[in-house]
């Protein structure tokens, strides 16, 4: 079961088709839950709807009420793809105050459950004077980043072609490298 979390940031349009359909492909079973700011794009292009169709499950969004059912099995592995910058920000710092970042940073203390987190963010966002501590906390909780020139090169605000890809498949090798048996 692969638990996949996604943001407000640009390329989460395509997170069925990048992601989601590969990982089904590949195996897993896949659960998502999206951002606020996420949830509402993807509702107002139907997505939301086709990701559920995908899945077989709902797509989550907001907290569950403290007796009902948890709408997801419990996931072998997160992925948050894209994580947007104040996603990231609020990771590092242990915030839970949505549904997607109540899941992941329970995640991130759990032990033996892979996090792997790719950060769709621009030069602006990664100069700010707390990204480089953001990342820093995450990869000493054994975050997995999925991040760096190789696969991600930073682009200034608004130079970014719209129809530019997330590296969906290196993400998804992060994941599969993250879970595997060890050798
Ligand atoms: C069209 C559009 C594209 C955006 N793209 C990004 C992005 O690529 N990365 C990012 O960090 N923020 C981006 N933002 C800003 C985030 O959506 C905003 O910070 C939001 O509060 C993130 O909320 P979330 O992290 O809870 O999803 C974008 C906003 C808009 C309107």
């Amino acid at each position: 079961m692969l638990g996949v979390v996604a943001s407000g940031a640009g390329g989460v349009e395509r997170l069925r088709t990048g992601l989601v359909a590969p990982a089904l492909e590949r195996g897993w079973r896949v659960a998502v839950t999206l951002t606020p700011t996420a949830g509402a794009w993807l509702r107002r292009t139907g997505e939301v709807q086709r990701l559920e169709e995908l899945t077989g499950l709902p797509v989550r969004g907001g907290p569950r009420f403290p007796d009902e059912a948890r709408p997801h099995p419990q996931p072998d592995c997160f992925v948050v793809a894209p994580a947007s910058a104040n996603t990231v920000a609020k990771l590092a710092l242990g915030i839970g105050d949505n549904q997607a970042l109540t899941q992941v940073c329970e995640a991130i203390g759990t032990v033996g459950l892979p996090v792997v987190v790719l950060p769709g963010v621009n030069a602006a966002h990664a100069r700010h004077p707390a990204w480089e501590g953001h990342l820093a906390a995450l990869r000493s909780a054994g975050v997995r980043l999925v991040h760096g020139p190789e696969v991600w090169p930073l682009e200034e605000p608004r130079a970014s072609v719209p129809a530019r890809e997330l590296p969906w498949a290196a993400v998804l090798a992060a994941v599969e490298q993250a879970t595997a048996p060890p050798a």
